[in-house]
């Protein structure tokens, strides 16, 4: 087709002249988008469709126009369409190996803050978050991480929310409406699936309808529904056979189709093989230099031309990029050089640090410490002289100055830097210091046992801080804690039982010495201001109020796949394409929608801890539970602080039986701060779809008795109330235009 002729034909695909003709629809973005369309030149057709990474690294250059970062779209200036700018931002601007030389506000994990439950916190983190990308000149957010954590070996459990896909969705959705409150686009990710890092760029996960749309599909929907990303990043690995970035059921079908998402899908870095993932539902190939070939730039153009398929993707395509620049603002409020707050920026990162962390034992109230009469304290280990640990790989955030520690995890990849065990400018030990400014405060290794020893049992109370390090790129070979630290653990607590475990894990930790201990605290890897937030929990300065956010294994078997799928054959690294002939398939069928404490719960078996658990330095009572009236179906209980110290409870609603089929699963929670004696009474909505099961082509309600009960976690749980449902049928109803 001639270009003049493929310019028409996109314009009339695009319905242009009927909605030019309608003046006041001209504001709308999507009245926007197509007017642009029809002045780009058959040239400028592809522009957005691209892009490249914004890495002076592996011999590529930073674009005219771009910052550096993980990626960059040009734009086209002569239409007034801006360049999309990219950054990493899992937990705040990516560090990028500090090639920027820049610092950002690093927030605690994802699985610090799931564990929070807090969505207006995600927002408010999400709002930080995206106020530091807009000073330092992105307008396009890569933050919105929600699979779920179906395995917590995967190397990016600490990325995400946790595993259950009502909390994961609604923190996820919060944190996605902060950022976007910034005119800064966020993107949902990873599309769909993509729930481990062995075989990264090509395991095949194999999964049913009804087991995906209940479970990580379900997560993805929330998120999406409530935050409105800009963009969804389709996944890098293949969905029962089809890849990520063109996998035509999820994009087209549920995504674009039951979901009527209206914003782009970007692939994964690396992710796109082929120029049909344009038709399949893939809008844009991003860092296109992993890629054999830019698929969506000439070639796409040329079968535009012959296609008339193409052609109207190629309009499609455009129209999405556009509209979500408009409807997100972008261009009225474009990213500016400015000076970040960093101060109060790090008060939101030590909030959120603070509520996350999850007191798991605390023997004889061990905690918390009188600062003003211990005469000696051993710190012992974690580099907590120096800082508090970070997740690495792409997610990677530092703080202006870079990492107080970096230590390399070995092999010679390009990207090695990448995946360095880092740790944030925050000191554990100095806060510490001044939390117990009477006593003496001695700080070992740890590397040694023999000293380490000697100074817990001299030592009124020991603190021992244990590390977990996770990074995108490899997942953990088991739940150990690694280095000898479980040694250096148990000869601790036996040189002196009153002992206290600071966790800084990404994920859950198998705990050999639990019982000999006289206090654990699951600080997570904290953030910006970390080891604060570890002190004023340890002194009592603030009460800890986090629940877990996903289940302690007591050991690796108790998982639905014992073993980690392909640990045993495949050498994965970041950049781990397959060799030839390497293939990977993951049964996700074992556990199908039952991911978490819903596998437990199927299993009969006793985690360690269990999603939902976390103790409090004052006591709760949550009773009178009953069902409200109107509809949705909602329940009232109360919650009353029984303590004598205010602090945080977090309301947990279970469904125990459903149609009278026996399940576990959470529906509601709340977030309640209460004064001593205080109490307050809270209302869950329901959400249908937590009701139903999904069948066919919709959510399937099956008449008869549904129980609910309060639970302080997945396992101990309240007596239950209940309620007769009619039988209901429904298909999703896709999101109506903004
Ligand atoms: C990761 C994404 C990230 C992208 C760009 C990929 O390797 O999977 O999460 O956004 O790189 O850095």
């Amino acid at each position: 087709m001639p270009n003049h002729l493929l310019a028409s034909a996109l314009l009339a695909a695009a319905g242009c002249t009927v909605a030019l003709a309608a003046a006041p629809a001209l504001n709308t973005p999507d009245a926007r988008a197509d007017a642009l369309i029809k002045q780009m030149s058959p040239e400028e057709l592809d522009t957005l469709l691209h892009g490249q990474m914004a890495l002076p690294l592996l011999g590529m250059k930073v674009p005219a126009g771009a910052v550096i970062g993980a990626g960059f779209v040009p734009g086209i200036p002569r239409l007034g369409i801006p360049a999309l700018t990219e950054s990493d931002a899992s937990l705040g601007v990516a560090y990028v190996m500090g090639l920027r030389k820049d610092g950002a506000t690093a927030l605690p994990s994802g699985s610090a803050l799931a564990s929070t439950w807090d969505p207006e916190l995600l927002r408010a983190g999400g709002a930080i978050i995206g106020g530091e990308a807009h000073a330092k000149g992105f307008n396009v957010l890569l933050a919105g991480g929600v699979n779920l954590v179906r395995d917590p070996r995967n190397g990016r459990t600490f990325e995400y929310l946790g595993e259950d896909p009502w909390l994961a969705g609604t923190l996820d959705g919060a944190s996605i409406a902060g950022i976007q409150s910034a005119h800064v686009i966020a993107t949902a990710k990873h599309y769909a699936l993509n729930d481990q890092e062995t075989g990264r760029q090509f395991y095949d996960v194999l999964i049913g309808d009804a087991a995906a749309r209940e479970s990580d599909l379900f997560a993805f929907e929330l998120a999406i529904e409530r935050g409105q990303p800009g963009s969804v990043m389709c996944s890098y690995n293949q969905i029962n056979g089809a890849w990520g970035c063109g996998n035509d059921p999820l994009l087209n079908g549920v995504l674009k189709g039951d979901w009527g998402y209206q914003g782009f899908v970007m692939s994964d870095w690396g992710a796109v093989h082929a120029l049909d993932y344009a038709l399949h539902g893939l809008d844009q190939q991003s860092g296109e230099q992993l890629d054999k070939q830019v698929w969506l730039g000439e070639p796409l153009v040329a079968a535009a031309r012959q296609d008339a398929r193409y052609a109207e993707r190629l309009r499609d395509m455009n129209h999405r990029i556009l509209r979500t620049m408009f409807a997100i603002g972008i261009d009225k409020d474009p990213p500016k050089a400015s000076p970040i707050d960093f101060k109060s920026n790090g008060d939101v990162a030590e909030k959120a640090s603070l509520e996350g962390m999850v007191l798991l034992r605390n023997q004889g109230s061990a905690l918390p410490l009188e600062g003003a009469t211990l005469k000696r304290i051993a710190v012992i280990g974690g580099y907590a002289d120096s800082g508090v640990l970070s997740g690495g790989g792409s997610s990677q955030v530092q703080g202006e100055g870079g990492p107080a520690v970096a230590r390399p995890m070995g092999g010679d990849s390009p990207l090695a830097a990448l995946m360095m065990e880092q740790y944030h400018r925050s000191n554990p030990l100095k806060a510490i210091k001044a939390a117990a400014p009477n006593a003496e405060v001695l700080f070992r290794n740890g590397r040694y046992l023999t000293d380490a020893v000697a100074a817990a049992r001299k030592s009124d109370v020991a603190i021992v801080f244990a590390t977990q390090y996770m990074t995108e790129g490899v997942d953990l070979p088991d739940l150990n804690l690694s280095d000898g630290q479980d040694a250096l653990i148990a000869a601790v607590t036996a040189a002196n039982p009153r002992t206290i475990v600071v966790l800084e894990t990404g994920g859950p930790v198998l705990m050999p010495w639990l019982s000999k201990t006289a206090g654990v605290l699951e600080a997570w890897y904290p953030g910006a201001r970390g080891g604060e937030a570890i002190a004023s929990i340890l002194f009592g300065k603030a009460n800890p109020s986090g629940r877990l956010p996903l289940t302690f294994p007591a050991s690796e078997s108790q998982l639905p796949r014992p073993a980690m799928p392909g640990a045993d054959t495949i050498e994965t690294d970041l950049m781990g394409n397959a060799k030839p002939g390497e293939t990977l398939s993951v049964d996700y069928n074992v556990e199908g929608s039952d991911v978490g404490y819903r596998w437990y719960a199927r299993q009969g078996t006793q985690p360690l801890f269990p999603f939902g658990f976390g103790l409090s330095y004052t006591s709760f009572a949550a009773d009178g539970l009953k069902v409200g009236s109107g509809r949705p179906l909602a329940l009232e209980a109360s919650v009353r602080n029984t303590g004598s110290r205010s602090g945080a409870d977090v309301v947990q609603l279970y469904l125990t039986s459903a149609g009278g089929k026996s399940v576990r699963r959470l529906v509601g929670y709340q977030r309640v701060e209460l004064a001593p004696g205080e109490s307050h009474t809270v209302t869950l909505s329901i959400d249908p779809r937590l009701l139903a099961g999904w069948e066919g082509h919709g959510w399937h309600q099956p008449a008869g008795a549904y129980r609910f009960a309060l639970g302080r976690s997945a396992t101990e749980l309240g007596s239950e109330v209940e309620v007769k449902l009619p039988e209901k049928r429904w298909t999703d109803q896709p999101q109506p235009k903004k």
